[in-house]
């Protein structure tokens, strides 16, 4: 039996993995746990008497919710609050308050982003297997019929010898063959990958000099490379083409005008497909134009969906695949103004 004494309530308190603030009536932080100390990243010393929005402006949603729980008595849980915490960092959390004695509060935090991202995660690779699935067996179905098809007009072609009726068959045999070209696009490579040690840096900058043979003079290429990101296990070609097809979709949503930003980074212990990795590489492609358009935005890894008249919407299937043999996998965010894809790859060299 454990004595409950102050000492051992307070010891409990710091053991909690949910982040604890307990607030006094006019809102000043009277007690933070260890882990809401990690969490908003401030001391007890610096937060005691302190007003809970003045420390965190990001709480601020919270007014409500707070002014009734004080003046009902009664509990409120928020969902999914964002906090911004500095420049670049933003956590979701989830928010319970509690009344007590005092008048005080009891908030209870707990930080949500991790499971938003593994089920928003869980359903791209889900959404890619099925696809592929799908796209294997309906491109098995049209290519053999289309194989006979091109034969058999080849055979009639050779039998005509009239000039007019050979345009007919050379109609049949050059859109068989947009046909198969469009199926081997929408059934992506099909190579084993050969892993090599490779140079994310060097695989970017034939990226970067692809595009800028293709940009129109007021577009930008900004870099902004971590130089201390090791060696991947990688297959260089698939990983350009992987990326080339993210900054071509940039090139072309900016048109005339703009800024892509190429961006690496390291990240410890990070998880990719249920996957712990000691360390991934992530690279952003970023840029400034309109940004997907709202009712493609869950669509976008689909094959088949575009938002561009000469688009055929095979561009980010295919690079969703690529980085997924490595183990990898793409995410998006996109608002006007600033869209991201990012791209983690796992720097493991033994990892399959
Ligand atoms: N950076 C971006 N900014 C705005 N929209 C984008 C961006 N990247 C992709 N999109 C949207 O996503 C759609 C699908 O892209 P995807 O690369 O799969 O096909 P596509 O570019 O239309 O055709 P393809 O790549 O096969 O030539 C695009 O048509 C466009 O509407
Ligand atoms: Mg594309």
């Amino acid at each position: 039996m454990i004595e409950a004494t102050p000492d051992t309530a307070n010891s409990i308190l710091d053991h909690l993995t949910r982040a604890v603030v307990v607030v006094d009536g006019q809102c000043r932080v009277q007690r933070l746990n260890s882990a809401a100390e990690s969490l908003f990243q401030v001391s007890t010393r610096q937060a005691m008497n302190e007003s809970l929005m003045q420390l965190f402006p990001g709480l601020t949603v919270l007014d409500e919710a707070i002014g009734q729980a004080l003046e009902q008595g009664a509990s409120y849980t928020e969902r999914e609050i964002r906090v911004v915490m500095g420049a670049d960092r933003t956590v979701t959390v989830d928010c319970a308050i509690t009344p007590m004695q005092g008048p005080a509060l009891l908030l209870e935090f707990e930080q949500i982003d991790r499971h938003l991202r593994i089920s928003r995660e869980n359903r791209l690779i889900a959404q890619n297997q099925a696809i592929r699935e799908l796209i294997r067996g309906l491109a098995h179905e049209i290519k053999n019929p289309l194989g006979g098809l091109r034969g058999a007009a080849q055979l009639l072609e050779s039998e005509l010898e009239n000039a007019d009726q050979r345009e007919y068959t050379g109609i049949i045999i050059s859109e068989a063959d947009r046909l198969r070209a469009l199926v081997n696009g929408l059934l992506g490579p099909d190579v084993r990958l050969e892993r090599q040690p490779t140079n994310l840096h060097e695989v970017l900058e034939r990226v970067r000099h692809l595009a800028i043979a293709e940009a129109p003079s007021g577009l930008s290429i900004v870099r902004d490379y971590d130089p201390s990101i090791p060696l991947l296990p990688a297959a260089g070609d698939q990983l350009i083409q992987a990326l080339l097809n993210l900054v071509r979709n940039a090139l072309q949503a900016l048109g005339d005008n703009g800024t892509i930003t190429l961006q690496t980074r390291t990240q410890r212990r990070f998880t990719i497909a249920e996957t712990q990795h000691r360390l991934v590489a992530r690279i952003d492609v970023k840029d400034d134009g309109p940004g997907i358009p709202a009712a493609l935005q869950d669509q976008i890894f689909y094959p088949m969906v575009t938002g561009r008249a000469q688009g055929s919407g095979i561009g980010l299937p295919i690079a969703q695949t690529l980085v997924n043999q490595h183990g990898g996998l793409i995410e998006c965010s996109s608002e006007p103004g600033c869209t991201v894809f990012t791209v983690w790859l796992p720097l493991e060299m033994d990892n399959d």
